[in-house]
Order: C-alpha cells, then structure tokens, then sequence
C-alpha cells in the first residue's frame, strides 16, 4: 500500500556523477552512484508522479517507468534539466555536478612524453545550475537540492547548510555526509532535511528508498500546501 499523493504530478530528479572531459579517453569526475537520485525518482514513481530522470553516470540501473534523459557534463546536465523544468511541479537536484571543468579539452590525448613529469590542468567554474533554477522557476514549483559535505562537526555541519540553503534559494535542502566510507556508493544514508531558511525539518536514516519517502513526504505536504 502506497499513497497517491504525487499522482498527476510532475517531479524531475536529477542523479549520478557529471565527468568533465579532459581529451577523448579521459574526465573528471566523482564518486556519487546515483543510487539516492535513482531511488527518490522510483519513490516519486510509486508514489504516483509521472518522473523524468536527468541521469549523469550512474552505476545503477533505472526502474521501468521512468523517462530518462542521459547527460554526461554539467552544462549537459544544465540544458537537460533547465528544458524538463517546464511544467514540473518538482525538481530535485540529486546530482552530483562538478564545480570545475577542464579550461581546455584536448582533441588528442595528453601525452606523458610531451608532458615531462608534472601536468597542471587549468579548471574553470561550471555555472551554479541549482542556483540557476532557482531564479528561473515558475512559482508553486517546489525545488529541492542536496548537500554533500564531508564536515564532521554537526553544528557546523548545519551552519554550512543553513548558509547554503539561503544562497541555492532552495525549498529543501537535503544535507548529507559523505566521506571515503560514507554516502557515495553505499546503500543506506543518513540527511537532515533543511527548509528554506535552513532550519532543520527532519532526519531521515535508513536505507535510500526510505530516505527518498522521508524527502517526499515533506515535499508532498509542500505541494499540497501551495495547491490551496
Ligand atoms: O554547492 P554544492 O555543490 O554543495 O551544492 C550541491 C547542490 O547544488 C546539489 O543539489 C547539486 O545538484 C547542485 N549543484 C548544481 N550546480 C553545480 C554544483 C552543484 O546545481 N555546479
């Protein structure tokens, strides 16, 4: 038994790892699975929205009933969401985008031999595509990014997550830790789920498909709220 409360809404997520391309065999790249991203837009689906997922890498596979848009850099990802945005209802910012990409992409591989024994890459700032979305969205679309911080204090965990809620001008902002042994690629995952003023709602634990309803609960009570 799953509750319809999404039914006849549009919910875009986005999910997995942008890979910047430095030459035509390699990229930059990071360890996000997609596995919370790909589990929000399932729990979207069974839920009763109809759900576009904008897929950077993932390292799982995508549930029938989800129409996917494959992306592979940031600005891809930009385009791709920034279009499936129109007449959503909801977009969840799951990705995990890169922050800098190559100045420069080689149309030959980089040569070790040409190189010598030092190599510096010239990395310029991708655009803040949340950020983005923010100032461009219809009002009543509720937007809902993540955080993915490796702070281990947890008051200054918040702090930096109530500061990042203000600037992404999100309506949640789902604060995650990870680490070498936490969050990416593992199965379960623990948020604290931030509104927009960046005060905390809840904590959601468990394995990533509770994690994803424990996100979706708050964003159906947002939807329901905007649609009276
Ligand atoms: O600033 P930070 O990377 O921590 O923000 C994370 C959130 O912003 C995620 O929702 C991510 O999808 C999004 N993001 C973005 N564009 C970027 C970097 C992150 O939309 N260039």
């Amino acid at each position: 038994r799953i509750t319809q409360d999404l039914a006849g809404r549009r919910v875009v997520v986005s999910a997995g790892g942008t890979r910047e391309p430095l030459d035509p065999v390699r990229f930059l790249g990071n360890r996000s699975s997609g596995r919370q991203g790909v589990a929000v837009a399932e729990a979207a689906r069974a839920r009763g929205a109809s759900v576009v997922l904008v897929a950077a890498h993932l390292e799982v596979p995508v549930p029938a009933g989800i129409e996917v848009v494959q992306v592979s850099t940031a600005l891809e990802l930009q385009v791709a969401v920034t279009a499936a945005m129109s007449g959503a209802d909801v977009v969840i910012m799951a990705a995990a985008v890169a922050d800098y990409r190559p100045a420069e992409v080689r149309n030959e591989k980089i040569k070790k031999e040409e190189q010598g024994d030092t190599l510096s890459l010239e990395l310029v700032r991708n655009p803040d595509i949340l950020a983005g979305l923010a100032e461009a969205r219809a009002p009543g679309l509720v937007l809902v990014g993540f955080a993915a911080e490796t702070e281990r204090d947890d008051a200054r965990l918040l702090d930096l997550g109530r500061a990042k809620a203000l600037r992404k001008g999100t309506d949640l902002l789902v604060l995650n830790r990870v680490g070498w042994n936490e969050g990416f690629a593992t199965e379960s995952n623990e948020v604290i789920v931030l509104d927009a003023t960046g005060d905390k709602v809840v904590e959601a634990s468990g394995s990533k498909s509770s994690v994803a309803n424990g996100i979706l609960d708050i964003v159906a009570s947002l939807l329901v709220r905007d649609s009276r």
